[in-house]
């Protein structure tokens, strides 16, 4: 069996290190420099109903250790996306997981539909959390909606159900057991904070949305005690993302309770981290003595208060 193979419900990987949404584009702008199928998987930045601008420039400024983006899910919209993109993405031997956004629940449907009618598709993951358009992230911070848009993707077929959740809401753990009790197959922990930046000689934010959000290794351990949190309390396994740029990142993750990680922010400046990090994964199961990642997940242990 391969070592590194990660069960997350009805989604099999290869290996635990997937490209996060929105920062690898359509992997086209990455065939140069990425080694596909050494991926666990990719997944795709997200596409909505019909195409959108997104929001106003600027939309990126670079904070300490990490960046804000207000992007606003500038895409081409769903059916290009299947018909032109999908496909290419499909070639590249390795799990393609769709991230999709909408403001409904049969906009939801509609294209969970077509996806488990395409060819290619490993998964599905729900953007319920997006900070930077009004409207998708109101599923994201209420769990009877959250449970509901993961109950209608999930009767539109069988591909396995992701939900992306924010970490903008008092506590994470009572969405991701909505959206476990609803049938989600996993979590992707977590999504960005929202923050700003501002010009303060122009008295202006820096943004042109004003605000956005906050990735990058700023928010890690923000992004750990979250994982932890929910690892703890809600049985459904979990992808952790924030900050992770080496390997030491990865296995405080996969310690703290994830089964599987998603590299965002560092592919911006290292496209090909991910890949890398999969070979290390492999020296470091052997430096640890263990035959499957999965033996290594939420082994976290606290200290001894004695009482
Ligand atoms: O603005 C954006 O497109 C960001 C999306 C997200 O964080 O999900």
């Amino acid at each position: 069996m391969n070592p590194l193979s990660v069960k997350l419900r009805r989604l099999s990987l290869n290996n635990p290190i997937l490209v996060a949404s929105g920062t690898f584009g359509y992997a086209r702008e990455m065939t140069a420099y990425v080694d596909f199928p050494a991926l666990g998987g990719i997944i795709p930045k997200t596409v909505t109903p019909a195409p959108r601008a997104g929001n106003p420039p600027p939309r990126t400024v670079e904070t300490a250790s990490g960046m804000l983006n207000s992007i606003g899910l500038d895409n081409d919209g769903f059916d290009q996306f299947v018909a032109e993109k999908l496909p290419y993405l499909a070639s590249l031997g390795t799990a393609v997981i769709v991230n999709i956004a909408a403001k409904t629940n049969d906009e939801f449907l509609r294209m969970a539909q077509v996806l488990n009618a395409a060819e290619g598709v490993a998964a599905v993951e729900l953007n319920i959390s997006c900070p930077n358009v009004s409207g998708g992230v109101d599923f994201g911070t209420n769990p009877e909606l959250a449970a509901d848009v993961v109950r209608t993707v999930c009767s539109a077929g069988p591909l396995p159900v992701i939900a992306k959740l924010t970490p903008n809401v008092t506590s994470v753990i009572p969405i991701a057991q909505a959206v476990a009790d609803a049938g989600a197959d996993a979590v992707s922990l977590i999504n960005t904070f929202q923050g700003m930046a501002i010009d303060w000689k122009k008295r202006q934010p820096v943004l042109g949305n004003v605000l956005g959000g906050l990735s990058g290794p700023a928010i890690k351990p923000l992004a750990l005690r979250i994982v932890w949190q929910v690892a703890q309390a809600v049985d459904i396994p979990i992808i952790g993302i924030g900050g992770i740029q080496c390997l030491d990142d990865v296995m405080e993750f996969l310690v703290a309770g994830a089964s599987a990680v998603q590299i965002g922010t560092a592919n911006f400046y290292n496209p090909q981290l991910s890949s890398q990090l999969v070979t290390e994964l492999t020296d470091v199961l052997q430096q640890e003595g263990v035959s499957q990642i999965s033996e290594l997940v939420g082994t976290l242990t606290l200290p001894d208060r004695g009482n």
